[in-house]
This record gives structure tokens, C-alpha cells and sequence, in this order.
């Protein structure tokens, strides 16, 4: 096969509809945190596949565990029988979320099918029409999802009649002139005592990390003091796990670092830990109102189920939080380093294995999508997102090891000096239009 054979003949099978390419990248195959391309190269991700590879490529305990469900599949989903893996996965999920009261779980195939199902279910069984978001948030590709979404590449999408979408404030972007976020919560009490009364707003989503929107940290105590607001007026707190939850931040889930308890805890990508798995842990009130309210013939699949229990176990057993949380500091310490000498970048944040890179967002010379365009070349993947298209977006696999970050820093510093060296034309990354 000729170096191009895979990524041409995916562009001659396989529509745009669902690409977001940033390089001409075609896998064959993937050990740890590496991915194996066409070529043989071996390539370090910083992406882990949007997160969905959380446990990184070929984990023992993934193969054995779906290779075992698969050889003796306890039917194929949930809808009509229970089986033994989707129970458990259930059972291991409310574990973790102790502090939410009387508690079931819904289990899906993606984020996006979490979130439209978690706002039908809000909504129906409220009978509050309402939803809050925040401008900039991601919630999924789904028709529903896209509804309560604020994300710029979503603009084609019809959002949903009663949605209010709110500034996510951050130390980086002041808004109306104050970085800690009380002019939001101004608004907002504003906005609950006027055009948006409290008692019609069924629930409010949140990412306790705002990523595609740029990977946005929020300031301390905003998202503690804005639930607590909503909280007066009865709104259900949805934490939107799906890209920065299960241990990538440090914590097991993320809104642990703003102490606030959400009533309802949507998972998705790591989950699965590559396979299509997805959770909603919410109050039985909203998971029992109605039956076949919000299925799909595969929820609850007994393989994708096991998936999620030995990616669960696998957490646990291998403290998977505290390594991206040291792993984590010492990659941002090192972004601190190259921050100090590479004119283009504005400014690194995170938390954990969650971390953002701010370019500088000028349009024209497009240095985000350059950049990972070279370090691609040079042996890394990591994808931009951002309203502006200018952040890179770093959600490597949470077993990813201090010798990684250092092979990776040493490329990332070539590939921006070599981004503001000129080396990559606009021609060159003229075919891959990003978001
Ligand atoms: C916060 C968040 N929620 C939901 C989704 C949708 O997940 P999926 O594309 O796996 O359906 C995403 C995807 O990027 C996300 O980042």
C-alpha cells in the first residue's frame, strides 16, 4: 500500500459530513498512548481520539474484558431483558456519585445521545420548558443535543425554543470587565427574575470545563455560587462529564474542583474507553416518568457495558486520577516553559490531563491549525478547537507517563518555532479545515 492508499480511498468512501480533519492522518492500528499509522509510524496522541481512548490504545483489561463479553453476548441491549454487564456498569456508576439521592442510571451509545436524552427527559418530566447553557458549549451532534449547544460550528442547528444561553466567564476573558464571574451571576439572577423566569427553567448544563469552546477553565467559585442561584428556583444542575469526567482532570469527576453536586452526572467518550458507551446518573423521579421514552435498539449493550466496567475497575485499580493529576501539573509546568519564549501563544490552562494552549487567534494566519499540522509531521496528534479555532486542545490517554510529556513538549516547541518560522504554507493546510 502506497502511502496515500487509506486516506484516499476514506476520501473517496466516506463523506464530509462527519470529518474534522487536521492532517491527512489514517491509522492502522494503536499500543498505549501511541496510534500506529499506514506507514508503520508510531505516533504520540495527545488527543486520545477526543477522549474516547481513555485507558489508551490495546489496554489488557479492555481486550479481556470485550473479548469476553463478546464471545458469550447477553443478548444485545437493555430494552427488553436486563443482562448481567449493563447492571453492573450501572451499579459501579452509582457508586461513584454517592451524593446524588435516590439515583438511576440511562445508559446510551455517545455524549450527544446522553445530553438529548437527559434535556427530553428534564423537560417531560418537569413540565418546565426552559433550559440555561452557556454560550460556547458543546453538548453534541444529536438534533437534541445541538438544541442546547452555543458552539460556533453549530450555527446551521435550530436550538431549542426555550433555550438562554450565558456568558462562561473565565480569569482570561473578563466579562463586562470582571474576570471572576459576578457579572454573570448577575445577569443570570437577572435573567430568572425577568425574560427567563426561574420556575419555567427546567435545568441548567454545564461543563465544568468549557473544551470545545477552548478549553475554558471557569474562575473559583463561579459555578458553586451560579448552581447554588439556580438551586433557589428548583433548575436541576446537569454536569456534563462527557470530555473532562472519569479522572482527566484528577479528580474522579470534574465538578469535584468547584464543590458544587449536580443532580444529574452525564458520561460518555473515556467511558467506553474507544467503544460507543454512554451514562446519564440522574433522580429516579426523571429516569422512571415515563417507559420507551428514550431508547435506541443497542442502549445498554452488554460488550459496550463491559467495556465501561473495566474502564471503571481500571481508574480504580491504577489510580488513573492521581496520574493525570501529577502527570497533568508537570505537562503544564513544562507549557509554562514554552509559553515564556513562543510569541504565538497567549496562554496555557487546565486541570489534570484537561489543558488548553491559546494561540494567538489571527484568522489569516491560522497558527493553530499550522501547528498541528507540523507536529503532526514531527510524531504528535492534538486537535485545535475554540470559538476562535485557536486553542490546542491536549486530552491524551490518562495512563500517559512524564517520559511521554517530555517527548512530547521537546515537539511541540519545534513545531510552533517552526509555525513562526513560516515553514508551513497556507497551501499546505488549505485542505483540512479544522473548526
Ligand atoms: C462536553 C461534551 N459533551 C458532549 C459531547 C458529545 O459527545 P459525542 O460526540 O461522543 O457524542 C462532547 C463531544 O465533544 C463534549 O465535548
Amino acid at each position: 500500500m502506497t502511502a496515500n492508499d487509506l486516506y484516499a480511498r476514506d476520501e473517496a468512501a466516506i463523506g464530509n459530513l462527519q470529518k474534522l480533519r487536521f492532517f491527512p492522518s489514517a491509522l492502522t492500528g494503536g499500543a498505549g498512548t501511541r496510534v500506529i499509522d499506514q506507514s508503520g509510524r508510531s505516533l504520540l496522541d495527545l488527543s486520545a481520539a477526543w477522549g474516547a481512548a481513555g485507558l489508551g490504545y490495546g489496554h489488557p483489561a479492555l481486550v479481556e474484558a470485550v473479548a469476553r463479553a463478546v464471545a458469550n453476548p447477553a443478548g444485545a441491549s437493555v430494552l427488553s431483558s436486563a443482562n448481567l454487564p449493563a447492571v453492573e456498569l450501572a451499579e459501579s456508576l452509582l457508586a461513584t456519585v454517592p451524593e446524588i439521592e435516590g439515583a438511576k442510571v440511562w445508559l446510551g451509545h455517545s455524549g450527544s445521545d446522553a445530553n438529548e436524552a437527559m434535556f427530553r427527559a428534564v423537560t417531560a418530566a418537569t413540565g418546565r420548558s426552559r433550559i440555561l447553557a452557556f454560550a460556547g458549549a458543546y453538548h453534541g451532534g444529536t438534533a437534541a443535543s445541538m438544541a442546547i449547544s452555543g458552539h460556533s460550528v453549530q450555527t446551521h442547528a435550530a436550538r431549542h425554543a426555550g433555550l438562554t444561553l450565558i456568558p462562561y466567564p473565565a480569569e482570561s476573558r473578563p466579562f463586562m470587565g470582571d474576570a471572576t464571574g459576578g457579572r454573570v451571576l448577575e445577569l443570570v439572577e437577572h435573567l430568572l427574575k425577568t425574560t427567563c423566569p426561574g420556575e419555567q427553567v427546567a435545568a441548567l448544563f454545564i461543563e465544568p470545563i468549557q473544551s470545545d469552546g477552548g478549553m475554558i477553565v471557569p474562575p473559583p467559585g463561579f459555578l458553586k455560587e451560579l448552581t447554588a442561584l439556580c438551586r433557589r428556583y428548583g433548575i436541576l444542575i446537569v454536569s456534563d462529564e462527557v470530555k473532562v469526567g472519569l479522572a482527566r482532570t484528577g479528580k474522579l469527576h470534574a465538578y469535584a474542583h468547584d464543590d458544587f453536586v449536580p443532580d444529574i452526572v452525564c458520561f460518555g467518550k473515556g467511558l467506553g474507553g474507544g467503544l460507543p458507551l454512554a451514562a446519564a446518573v440522574a433522580p429516579a423521579r426523571i429516569l422512571d416518568f415515563a417507559s420507551s421514552f428514550a431508547m435506541q435498539t443497542l442502549h445498554g449493550n452488554p460488550v459496550s457495558a463491559a467495556a465501561g466496567l473495566a474502564v471503571l475497575d481500571t481508574i480504580k485499580r491504577d489510580r488513573l486520577a492521581d496520574n493525570a493529576a501529577t502527570v497533568g501539573s508537570y505537562f503544564l509546568d513544562g507549557l509554562e516553559r514554552l509559553h515564556q519564549h513562543h510569541r504565538t501563544i497567549r496562554e496555557v490552562r487546565g486541570r489534570g490531563l484537561a489543558i488548553g494552549i491559546e494561540l494567538d487567534p489571527d484568522r489569516t494566519r491560522r497558527y493553530a491549525a499550522k501547528t498541528v499540522y507540523r507536529a503532526f509531521e514531527l510524531g504528535l496528534v492534538l486537535y485545535y478547537v475554540g470559538l476562535e479555532s485557536n486553542v490546542l486542545e491536549l486530552t491524551p490517554p490518562l495512563v500517559l507517563t512524564k517520559p511521554d510529556v517530555d517527548e512530547a513538549l521537546q515537539i511541540l516547541d519545534r513545531s510552533l518555532a517552526d509555525v513562526e518560522a513560516g515553514v508551513v504554507s497556507d497551501q499546505t493546510i488549505a485542505p483540512f479545515t479544522g473548526w
